[in-house]
């Protein structure tokens, strides 16, 4: 029965019915980006309380110079290449001034979305006319490991916008290992860190006071509905978000408010809740300045630089492979 159910089912709803059949339940924030979820996190972005994007932002503009001449430092050409590009309001700085240096350099986002990498390539093939940009849909892996080895064209990789901050602590050494195992040693990999700050101001984060995060969690129970035929009542679940200062760790949740029982076509099952039962949605993990160093070399890497904002918000620390063949 069991593996008949897998094989039938797509990933999303295989994930949803092993989430819900946990204790506690759990749904994964990976499937937050439909169209209306990659809308609600665009407005995340806008808010007062998420300080994360403006952090990096201000990073880019104001260490534009700095960043790019670590990218290219004693590298003759380089292929810049972004791990889920988003909106590349960010990239584009660094792209801009990179055009004024004369640099041989490629820019690729990667994306599972071919959407997202339609529209990117279109933005900045208007705004910036001489780039050479060359998307590629798909997996990350699977992309990068059929990119050309030992080239003389350094690739810097970049995972920017608090990413790795979604992963637990034992996937994120993984995730990394793994992009270790694809670059070559005069490569580099570029990844943005949320650091630890006064708890408040991450809680605000992720309980903003328009409500628009609780929409975004909420909306994943409004994409079951639709894609799964779930019956979710959107109105007897509420938000809430909790920081674990000791880890350095926010966490959401969408709570039922009441004792009841949803039901999922796609699944042909129906899972109880008790009043208040809790569906853990997201981590996101703030850093320490040790947990970065452990992580690089955990992961094969040793840091080469570091770019902070000047509230020491954020970091975008920049990774070199530790050679060890
Ligand atoms: C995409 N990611 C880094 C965001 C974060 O901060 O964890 C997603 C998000 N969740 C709630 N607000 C924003």
């Amino acid at each position: 029965m069991e593996s008949s159910t897998s094989t039938e089912l797509g990933q999303f709803a295989e994930d949803v019915l092993r989430g819900l059949s946990s204790t506690p339940k759990t749904l994964s924030s990976k499937y937050f980006y439909d169209d209306e979820g990659s809308r609600l996190f665009r407005e995340i972005m806008e808010l007062p309380e998420y300080y994360l994007t403006r952090a990096e932002l201000k990073i880019f503009t104001e260490q534009t110079e700095a960043i790019c001449s670590a990218f290219t430092d004693n590298a003759g050409a380089i292929d810049l290449i972004e791990l889920g590009a988003g909106d590349g309001t960010k990239t584009a700085v660094l792209i801009d001034h990179l055009l004024t240096t004369g640099i041989d350099f490629t820019y690729s986002p990667i994306d599972i979305s071919q959407e997202a990498n339609d529209s990117l390539s279109e933005v900045f093939q208007s705004r910036f006319p001489g780039l050479r940009i060359r998307p590629r849909t798909g997996d990350y892996f699977k992309i990068l490991s059929s990119l050309e080895h030992n080239s003389d064209r350094r690739k810097v990789l970049m995972f920017l916008g608090s990413n790795i901050g979604n992963f637990t602590s034992g996937s994120a050494v993984e995730f990394f290992r793994r992009l270790r195992e694809v670059m070559d040693a005069n490569d580099r990999l570029f990844v943005g860190f949320d650091m630890q700050k006064d708890p408040r101001v991450i809680v605000a984060a992720y309980d903003d006071e328009q409500g628009v995060t609780a929409e975004f969690n909420l909306n994943l129970l409004r994409r079951i509905n639709r894609e799964l035929g779930g019956d979710f009542d959107l109105s007897k679940f509420s938000h809430y978000a909790q920081y674990r200062p000791a880890e350095c760790s926010a966490r959401s949740f969408l709570i039922s408010r009441e004792k009841q029982s949803v039901h999922i076509k796609a699944l042909n099952r129906s899972f109880e809740f008790e009043q208040w039962e809790a569906i853990f949605m997201e981590i996101s993990q703030k850093y320490t300045r040790p947990m970065i160093e452990d992580l690089a070399a955990e992961s094969g890497f040793a840091i080469g630089r570091e770019f902070y904002d000047e509230e020491n918000f954020y970091i975008d620390s920049l990774w070199l492979p530790s050679v060890t063949d």
